[in-house]
């Protein structure tokens, strides 16, 4: 990817744009943190691909711009080709630094992902590379894991594969429901979200292109970063 994501030299805001499907409390986090002047960025815009999704009542109540490309317009399914098309088009206009995937529940193509006009990160429930998909909190639980949480990845063709940035880890108690483990991982996902932006921002983390997503070990510990957090 060619887009330089490093702020350390400048004082503008990073420029992000937010894909989502559901409810929006990470892109609330991200609302919040950036209104009060603590994280260096500014959310140019929203995609939503469900009109009854609250993160776009949640964007709109912040002023900013939001697309809705419904999966089901008038009855009708919008197939992902005609979705990308749309979606690179609005990109396009509003020129990200960042896209971030927020609890968006599409799988984008190869093609789309590479030809994004800014490198592209998503927030998955489970500690990657166990666990891509779907159901992870059940999942974790009916395999008897001892450990679970959330993590950050650069977006690629294979679903839930790019290389992870950032992970929020927690203990499993005996007594956890799917339903539960969900809560207690989504409040670690409201800090690991705004932490990992953050580093972005400031050029800490850098996704100007895969060498340099490797060669980070050179300054950090290894990839990827973790918090360890009371949930
Ligand atoms: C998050 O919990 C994320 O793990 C999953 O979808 C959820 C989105 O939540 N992929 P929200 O829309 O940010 O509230």
């Amino acid at each position: 990817m060619s887009v330089n994501t490093n702020q350390a030299q400048t004082t503008k805001p990073l420029r992000v744009a937010v894909l989502v499907s559901g409810s929006g409390s990470n892109l609330q986090v991200l609302i919040d943190a950036m209104q009060a002047g603590t994280l260096p960025i500014e959310i140019v815009g929203v995609i939503s691909n469900r009109d009854d999704a609250y993160a776009t009542t949640r964007a709109s109540a912040a002023s900013i711009p939001v697309a809705i490309l419904s999966h089901v317009a008038s009855g009708k399914r919008m197939g992902i080709k005609t979705f990308e098309r749309h979606a690179s088009e609005q990109l396009t206009e509003w020129q990200p630094d960042l896209i971030v995937l927020a609890g968006f529940m599409r799988v984008l193509s190869g093609s789309f992902i590479d030809n994004a006009p800014a490198p592209m990160i998503n927030l998955h429930p489970s500690l990657l590379p166990a666990y891509k998909g779907l159901d992870t909190h059940q999942r974790v639980i009916q395999s008897g894991e001892r450990h679970h949480g959330c993590s950050i990845h650069v977006v690629t063709a294979d679903l839930d594969a790019g290389a992870v940035l950032t992970q929020a880890v927690l203990d499993i108690n005996q007594k956890d429901t799917a339903d539960g483990l969900q809560k207690r991982v989504q409040k670690l996902e409201h800090q690991l979200l705004p932490w990992t932006v953050l580093l972005l921002a400031k050029g800490v983390l850098s996704l100007k292109d895969d060498e340099a997503i490797s060669q980070q070990s050179i300054f950090l510990p290894t990839l990827p970063l973790k918090l360890y957090l009371e949930d």
